[in-house]
């Protein structure tokens, strides 16, 4: 694992959007994965700016999230299919036929989960995943568990993750108890992978994750397996390390 040290949240989603540009400049019709929450959306918000110079073209990129949570339609404004639309696809040249999120509208779980998975397997690969992390380690919305889950799945969100998500929301009771998630094999998959972890809340997950052993009650410490992973990360996520 590699670490990429940020002064600040600034910085830090700098560094991220630049390993990104590299990635596109690079292969221009590569395939992102993409996470929201509040980690990357700086990272976003630089990807814009660079678009709006002509420094970044994304006519030719393709992108698979991570997850949806399940029962809110696109157009729900906290939706992730919406919350990709305003951070990024509305602002940028890419094709949105191009961008893929769980359906959270399939009310059959297997179905909808075997049908993101075609959608992966059908784009041959991702080639730069980025991922945000959460306060108990999970990466999508892999939560805590007895096993590193395979490919897409319907996951109960954890207490500490509504918890978490509910700034988002009028109400915790207005939180979906409920999400659609790419699995871990799927996430590690992806050729190289890049994790925005920001602020002194995440310091303590941040050590386990790095040097912890691995294990599916921390999800995200699976990543040490991976060959290529990028972690960027602030001062204040860093200061238990
Ligand atoms: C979102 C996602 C989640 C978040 C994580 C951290 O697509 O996959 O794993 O990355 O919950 O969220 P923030 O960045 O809001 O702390």
């Amino acid at each position: 694992m590699k670490i990429c040290r940020a002064k600040d949240y600034k910085e830090l989603s700098r560094k991220a959007a630049n390993l990104i540009r590299a990635q596109v400049v690079m292969k221009p019709d590569c395939i992102l994965g993409l996470a929201t929450g509040s980690s990357p959306v700086g990272t976003y918000e630089k990807l814009v700016e660079w678009y709006k110079k002509g420094d970044i073209d994304f006519s030719r990129v393709s992108t698979i999230n991570l997850d949806e949570y399940r029962g809110l339609t696109p157009d729900n404004d906290q939706s992730y299919r919406y919350f990709m639309n305003i951070h990024l696809f509305d602002h940028v040249n890419i094709d949105k036929s191009r961008t893929s999120v769980p359906d959270g509208l399939e009310p059959d779980a297997e179905k909808a989960c075997r049908d993101y998975d075609a959608i992966i397997e059908k784009s041959g690969g991702v080639d730069l995943q980025l991922l945000g992390l959460g306060h108990n380690g999970h990466i999508g919305f892999n939560e805590p568990s007895d096993e590193f889950p395979c490919g897409t799945h319907c996951v109960d969100l954890t207490p500490s993750t509504i918890n978490a998500n509910k700034r988002f929301f009028a109400s915790e009771a207005d939180v979906p108890r409920q999400a659609y998630t790419m699995g871990i094999r799927s996430i590690m998959l992806a050729k190289k992978i890049v994790v925005v972890v920001s602020g002194k809340d995440k310091a303590e997950i941040l050590q386990k994750v790095v040097c912890g052993p691995i294990t599916p009650q921390v999800p995200a410490s699976v990543l040490q397996l991976h060959p290529d992973v990028t972690i960027v990360a602030d001062e204040e996520a860093l200061s238990c390390m």
